[in-house]
C-alpha cells in the first residue's frame, strides 16, 4: 500500500518478533492491515538473523509500505530482548506484541487496544485459556502440559490470578514497559510475565480470550527447554534480589555443588565396588562430574543458546580441554594428599579432587 499523503500520528505500534517466519510476514501485514482498520499503526518486525531470509521479506515489504519497520539483530538473542527492543523503538503510545506464525488472531487487536486506550487497563492480554482448556495451537499434549505447569507456577510464584500469564499476545501503554525496564530480566520467552514481575505498582491487566490457531508455516522453538528457562528466571527473580549475583552465576554454582556429590558418589562407586585404585577412581569420578556439569548447565544454566546435535559434541569436546587443567591438577593434588594421609580418611582427598 502506499503511504498516506497525510497521515494520522500513529496510535498503535504492533511489535512482532521473528526467527524463521519467512512464509508468514506478508500475509500479517495484510492482515494487520483489515484488521486494523482506522486505527493508523505501524508493525515493527525485530528479527534475529533469521537464516530463511525472513529479513529480507520483511525489507521487501517495507520498501512500498511504509508502516512497515525491520529491526534485524545480530546473534540469536531470543524473544524477550527482541520485543523489548521492538516496544523501545515504537513511534506510538500503545504498543501491541504478537508472534509473527499467525497463531495470534489479529482480529481482537482493536477491542485490546480499546481497554488500554480507554483507561480500563495498563495492559490487556490475549488468554489462550480463557474459553479453551485445550487450544489447537498447542500442538502436543506435553506443550498442553508444559503451558499448564508454567501457568500454574507463574501465578503461585508472582500472586498473580491470570488464566494465562505466558501468552505472547498483549497490548500494553509504552510507559508501561519504561517503568519495568530496570528490573526486567529479558532471559527467554516469558515477557509479559516479565514486564507485570518487574512493575511496582503492578499494573492493572484485563484478559480478553482469542482462539490460538495452529500453525501452519515454520516451526515452534519451544520445547520441554522452557521449564529449564523458567526455573533461571525464578532464580533471577527470587534469589539475585537477595544474594546479589547473576542467575547464570548462581544456577552454575548450584548445579557444579550437585556435580561435587556426583563425583563422591562415582568415586566410591568405583572404588569400593570395582576395587579400581583410586588414581583410576578418581579420573573415572572427575569424567563424570565432568560430563554431568556440562550437560546440566548446557541445558538449564545456557539453556536460551544451548547446544545441541553435533554442536553438543564439540562443545563438550572444548569444555574438557579447557578443564584438562585443572583435572589434571586435582587428579594429582588428590592422589598425593592420599599418598600422605593413607587410607585413614578416603573420603577427603577425593572430596579436594572433587572441588
Ligand atoms: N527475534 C526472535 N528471536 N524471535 C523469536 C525467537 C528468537 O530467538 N524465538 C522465537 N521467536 C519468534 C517466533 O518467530 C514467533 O514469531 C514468536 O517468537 C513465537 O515463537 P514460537 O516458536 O511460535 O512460540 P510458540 O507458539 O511455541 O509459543 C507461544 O506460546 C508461549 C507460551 O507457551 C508464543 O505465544 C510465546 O510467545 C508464548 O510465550
Ligand atoms: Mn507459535
Amino acid at each position: 500500500m502506499p503511504a498516506d499523503p497525510d497521515p494520522k500520528p500513529i496510535e498503535l505500534s504492533v511489535v512482532i518478533p521473528t526467527f524463521n517466519e519467512v512464509h508468514n510476514v506478508a500475509e500479517i501485514v495484510k492482515r494487520l492491515d483489515s484488521a486494523l482498520s482506522g486505527i493508523s499503526w505501524e508493525v515493527i518486525f525485530v528479527d534475529d538473523l533469521s537464516p530463511d531470509g525472513t529479513a529480507d521479506a520483511v525489507r521487501q515489504l517495507a520498501r512500498s509500505d511504509q508502516r512497515v519497520r525491520l529491526i534485524s539483530r545480530h546473534n540469536r538473542r531470543g524473544l524477550s530482548s527482541a520485543v523489548v527492543e521492538g516496544g523501545l523503538a515504537a513511534a506510538s503510545d500503545v504498543i501491541a506484541v504478537m508472534d509473527g506464525d499467525l497463531q495470534h488472531d489479529e482480529s481482537i487487536l482493536p477491542e485490546l487496544y480499546e481497554k488500554v486506550v480507554s483507561g480500563e487497563a495498563a495492559i490487556a492480554s490475549a488468554s489462550r485459556f480463557l474459553d479453551e482448556d485445550r487450544p489447537e495451537g498447542l500442538a502436543s499434549d506435553q506443550r498442553v502440559k508444559i503451558s499448564n505447569t508454567g501457568i500454574q507456577l507463574a501465578n503461585r510464584l508472582f500472586d498473580l490470578d491470570m488464566s494465562d500469564p505466558l501468552t505472547g499476545f498483549f497490548v500494553m501503554r509504552r510507559e508501561v514497559l519504561l517503568r519495568a525496564l530496570p528490573e526486567l530480566s529479558e532471559i527467554g520467552f516469558k515477557v509479559l510475565l516479565d514486564i507485570i514481575a518487574a512493575s511496582r505498582p503492578r499494573p492493572k491487566v484485563v484478559e480478553l480470550p482469542f482462539r490460538f490457531r495452529e500453525r501452519l508455516h515454520g516451526e515452534s522453538k519451544l520445547d520441554s527447554g522452557v521449564l529449564y528457562e523458567f526455573l533461571l528466571f525464578f532464580i533471577e527473580k527470587k534469589i539475585s534480589r537477595y544474594v546479589p549475583l547473576p542467575a547464570r552465576f548462581i544456577s552454575f554454582a548450584l548445579i557444579n555443588s550437585i556435580g561435587i556429590l556426583c563425583h563422591l558418589a562415582v568415586f566410591l562407586f568405583v572404588e569400593r565396588l570395582f576395587g579400581a585404585t583410586f588414581a583410576v577412581a578418581q579420573l573415572v569420578a572427575t569424567l563424570a562430574a565432568l560430563t554431568f556439569n556440562y550437560t546440566v548447565n548446557n541445558a538449564v544454566t545456557y539453556n536460551d543458546r544451548r547446544l545441541r546435535g553435533v554442536d553438543f559434541y564439540v562443545g563438550f569436546v572444548m569444555f574438557a580441554v579447557l578443564c584438562s587443567v585443572g583435572i589434571f591438577a586435582n587428579i594429582g593434588v588428590a592422589t598425593m594428599l592420599h599418598h600422605q594421609y593413607g587410607e585413614l580418611i578416603d573420603l577427603a582427598p577425593a572430596m579436594a579432587g572433587a572441588l
